[in-house]
């Protein structure tokens, strides 16, 4: 059995995470210092196929309540939010209640969502059950549903109690679901983390071992970074959207359905580092590397959208402040800097380099 402990402290609130594999049937024991009476089990439906009997066995002794709502992005919304409440105050849940976010990222944000805001706050454990979350989304506090107006456009820092991420849940999880992950493994490698980068290289097997030490090395990184700038005030955060600045206009530029979120980043990872090379801030022999290893992924890495419209997504986007737009750039691997001064034809020019017309 593999485990491995993070703690996050913050001034006044401490969250753990807690990583290895044959966890989740001890969930149990994992509660004993968080308060509460009853549970709420947040799930989607295709979680619930797999694990729903499991986690219910898990926690028998618990008073439990299960709400399920159809899996996908598009039910991440208020008015499912609304569908939970409902339940919730059906069920006649009051604040000794825990809320456990069990599923994928939509989960997470949603039954975090739904737990800040339920009775103005109920406490929240994430047992997060694809790549995306266990590295990404589970980690951080941050919850929220989609807007008709964009994505994630409501919601809340909201931190959970505890992160518990039992590799095991990757057994059941599509490919393409593993490589949309994968895409955020190579992001914190980039940023952060040479060896973990290097590790990737090596083309290892998928084994417990190989996914402890992975999601430790990425959740790492995500928790020290989220602990410095919970609230992305200092902007450190900002650091954590390398290849998200071009992989949201290409999401959205493709209604969110051409490609995962991951396939997105990896093909804005490598706009991002060709953009780099174009400015002498990284080397080829680096640009290559992230290049190769993004492609050994199976992950994209060109795609055939118009420069000009994804430099016009670019300048919508959210996180373009005062016109404009912020880059995460790497410098090496293991090292990213922040800029918003380069020029139009640049970014032209680094974008043709990954195929676009
Ligand atoms: N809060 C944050 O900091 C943060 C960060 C990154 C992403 N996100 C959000 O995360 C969401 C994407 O998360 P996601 O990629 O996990 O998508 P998801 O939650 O939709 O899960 C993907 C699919 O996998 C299924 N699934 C989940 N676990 C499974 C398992 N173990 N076996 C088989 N199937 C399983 C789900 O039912 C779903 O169909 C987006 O809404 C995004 O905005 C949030
Ligand atoms: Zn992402």
């Amino acid at each position: 059995m593999f485990k491995i402990k993070i703690t996050i402290e913050k001034k006044t609130k401490i969250s753990e995470i807690i990583i290895g594999d044959n966890l989740f049937f001890k969930l149990k024991e994992h509660l004993k210092k968080i308060e509460f009476s009853k549970i709420v089990i947040i799930t989607d439906t295709i979680v619930d196929s797999f694990y729903g009997k499991k986690i219910k066995k898990a926690l028998e002794s618990y008073k439990l309540t299960t709400i399920v709502i159809p899996a996908g992005e598009k039910f991440k919304t208020l008015y499912t939010a609304s569908a939970v409440y409902d339940q919730m105050i059906k069920a006649s849940l009051n604040r000794d209640t825990l809320v456990i976010a069990f599923g994928g990222g939509v989960i997470g944000d949603l039954a975090g969502f739904v737990a800040s805001t339920y009775m103005r706050g109920l406490p929240v454990i994430q047992v997060p059950t694809t790549l995306l979350a266990q590295v990404d989304a589970s980690i951080g506090g941050k919850t929220g549903v989609d807007h008709t107006g964009g994505k994630n456009l409501i919601g809340a820092f909201y931190q959970p109690k505890l992160v518990l991420i039992d590799v095991d849940f990757l057994k059941t999880l599509p490919i393409r679901e593993i490589k949309t992950g994968l895409a955020e493994v190579v992001k914190y490698g980039i940023i952060k983390d040479s060896e973990l980068f290097a590790k990737l290289e090596l083309n290892p097997k998928s084994t417990s071992k190989f996914w402890t030490e992975v999601i430790c090395c990425c959740a790492a990184i995500k928790a020290e970074v989220v602990a410095k700038d919970e609230k992305e005030v200092t902007g450190l955060r900002m650091i954590l959207n390398f290849g998200h600045t071009f992989g949201h206009a290409i999401e959205s530029l493709t209604g969110y359905s051409k490609y995962t979120h991951g396939e997105g980043v990896a093909i804005g990872m490598v706009a991002a580092a060709n953009l780099a090379f174009k400015l002498k801030m990284l080397k080829e022999k680096d640009l290559l590397r992230i290049v190769s290893l993004i492609a050994v992924l199976g992950l994209p890495t060109k795609c055939d959208l118009a420069v000009s419209t994804i430099l016009k997504a670019l300048y919508m986007d959210k996180k373009a402040k005062s016109g404009k737009i912020r880059f995460v750039l790497p410098v090496k691997i293991g090292k990213v800097v922040v800029r918003d001064d380069i020029s139009e034809k640049t970014i032209k020019l680094s974008l043709k380099e990954i195929g676009c017309v």
